[in-house]
């Protein structure tokens, strides 16, 4: 691994092995999703305890400053929106060229294995890699599921080791039971999805879980900028991907912060 790739990933995956990714690239298909309406206000007061922010290169240009110091994982992939029933079929959207313009520290793909158009997207996966390693630019496997598809330790295994047999330098996923196994056979780091929006307490226990499990750490979104207060969120689902705080522990200081 070259110096560049190295550098890029040691911005997104702190000293402990650990990385809180901050997710707010959802408007890229569901357009104003809840509590993105004005994405710069939102994300504002909580960039302060992300390590990373994942989004597209339109918030990127027009919500972010470009003083904001934190490593960007910028997504290029796109092609169908919510309200399309043939949802799932993305191919590149982004040029790696624009990529290195941004100055980002990854670039995230999302593949859906097991979806009808599952070719597609990991030939178009495996292009940006290529391109992507050229640069020494790491990239992040996003394993979207299909309709129908099971998120289960078989489903959730299967398309996160082919995710990281294509080369992609991190791996990100959606946290189930025997999560363990699908940890164990993956080769590059793996973080978890929230979700959609459960209550914290849910969404932190989740959390709990999958670092216990092995993650590397977390690319959440909804259940941190839909929280009822995202600032004290945020902090808790810190406390526990970098000071391996407990559920109760981490729910307790949501509520000590929380407004
Ligand atoms: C989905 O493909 C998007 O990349 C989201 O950023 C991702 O699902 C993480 O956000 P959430 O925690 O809201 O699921």
């Amino acid at each position: 691994m070259d110096w560049g790739m190295k550098n890029r990933i040691s911005r997104i995956i702190k000293p402990d092995g650990r990385t809180l990714m901050f997710a707010v690239d959802h408007g890229y298909f569901m357009g104003p999703t809840t509590g993105l309406e004005k994405l710069d206000e939102t994300i504002e007061p909580l960039l302060p305890y992300a390590d990373t922010l994942m989004l597209t290169r339109g918030a990127l240009r027009n919500y972010v400053s470009p003083a904001a110091d934190l490593p960007i994982i910028l997504r290029v992939s796109s092609g169908t929106s919510i309200i399309n029933p043939m949802l799932l079929h993305e191919g590149i959207s982004v040029s790696i060229e624009e990529a290195i313009r941004l100055n980002v520290s990854a670039v995230a793909f999302s593949i859906m294995v097991g979806a009808e158009y599952e070719r597609d997207t990991i030939l178009g996966f495996s292009q940006v890699i290529d391109e992507a390693e050229r640069y020494g630019i790491p990239t992040l496997a996003v394993t979207a599921v299909g309709r129908g598809l099971e998120r289960d330790a078989r489903y959730l295994g299967l398309a996160t080791r082919i995710a990281a047999e294509l080369g992609a330098r991190i791996v990100k996923t959606y946290y189930c039971e025997g999560f363990e196994s699908v940890v164990e056979s993956c080769p590059v780091p793996v973080v978890i999805a929230g979700g959609k929006k459960v209550p914290e307490k849910d969404a932190l226990q989740v959390a709990c879980n999958a670092i216990q499990s092995g993650a590397a750490g977390v690319d959440m979104g909804r259940n941190i900028f839909q929280s009822e207060d995202p600032v004290a969120m945020v902090q808790a689902v810190r406390a526990i991907v970098h000071d391996n705080s407990s559920p109760a522990e981490a729910f307790e200081l949501f509520n000590e912060l929380k407004r």
